[in-house]
């Protein structure tokens, strides 16, 4: 952790702004908040990756917020990324001052050095591809594999360093683990299947209770069970036997792929 911290603080000495990588399903716990820490008073972007899985009415709310809060933010989906393409302007906005200080100093066109940052997995080797157009094999895309760093070019005046700085999932709070955990961010064998799926349950009751009770078929009283009712409900539906943990698994798997629609598992207001 510290070696990652060095190097990501390394690597932010050198860029004139940080493209910080979330998961628009989870964009507050899907960010290390030692990030802010490490900025060294450069400016930010966040984007919100994957919102083609989020819920978008969410998804603006949390865009809403961000830049509410003074910090730019913008909603995208790196594997279709038309919207992609504003960055380099959002990010000669934000430097605008910095920007024209060089201009006056005689520097006709200042390029703008940024680099992608983020936990695994949140898109951010997707991103740096789609805002080069190229397909780079994006090696030592791990902590502690050191390479010569080099600057690609985006469009604009836009240059990014080729590999992301990569930080940790931070879940201290057992609730900011399982939203990482239902959407894949983290690995597997960190929780059980079972306790995912039973707080994954219990999200969707409160938050997303029409498209769990249609995917599955359950009755309205079904619904008013308690998660574990429900997952043992579910067992009996699919015939698992007393395969309790199947039936978890099987449940992370429809979430993640999308089987039960576009979701969102936090909203700007659980912050307080
Ligand atoms: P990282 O560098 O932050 O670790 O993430 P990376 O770009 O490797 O992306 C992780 C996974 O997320 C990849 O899928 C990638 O295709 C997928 N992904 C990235 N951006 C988006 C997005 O906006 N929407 C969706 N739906 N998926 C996205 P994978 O299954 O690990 O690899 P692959 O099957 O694409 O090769």
């Amino acid at each position: 952790m510290q070696k990652a911290r060095r190097e990501v603080a390394e690597k932010i000495k050198q860029v004139d702004i940080v493209f910080e990588v979330v998961d628009a399903r989870s964009p507050e716990s899907s960010r290390n908040p030692m990030l802010l820490e490490m900025l060294q008073q450069k400016p930010i972007i966040s984007i919100l990756n994957k919102a083609d899985l989020a819920d978008s009415a969410r998804t603006k709310a949390w865009v809403a917020a961000y830049q509410a809060e003074g910090r730019e933010a913008i909603a995208i989906d790196a594997q279709h990324a038309k919207r992609l393409q504003q960055l380099p302007q959002m990010a000669e906005k934000v430097l605008a001052e910095k920007l024209a200080r060089k201009r006056a100093r005689g520097i006709r066109n200042p390029h703008v050095r940024a680099m992608c940052i983020g936990i695994p997995n949140v898109g951010k080797s997707t991103i740096l591809n789609r805002l080069v157009q190229k397909n780079i094999a994006i090696t030592g895309n791990r902590p502690g594999v050191t390479k010569n760093q080099q600057w690609l070019k985006a469009s604009g005046n836009l240059e990014l360093l080729d590999t992301p700085g990569i930080l940790w999932p931070k879940f201290d709070d057992q609730e900011i683990g399982m939203k990482l955990a239902l959407t894949g961010a983290i690995a597997d064998k960190v929780f059980t299947a079972d306790e995912v799926a039973l707080w994954g349950v219990g999200y969707f009751q409160k938050n997303y209770a029409e498209v769990l009770r249609k995917h599955y078929g359950l009755t309205d009283e079904q619904m008013q069970s308690r998660p574990a009712d429900i997952v043992q409900l579910l067992t009996k539906k699919f015939a698992y036997g007393e395969e309790f943990d199947r039936t978890a698994v099987r449940f992370i798997n429809d979430v993640r792929k999308g089987e039960l629609g576009r979701y969102t598992l936090e909203v700007p207001e659980d912050r307080a």
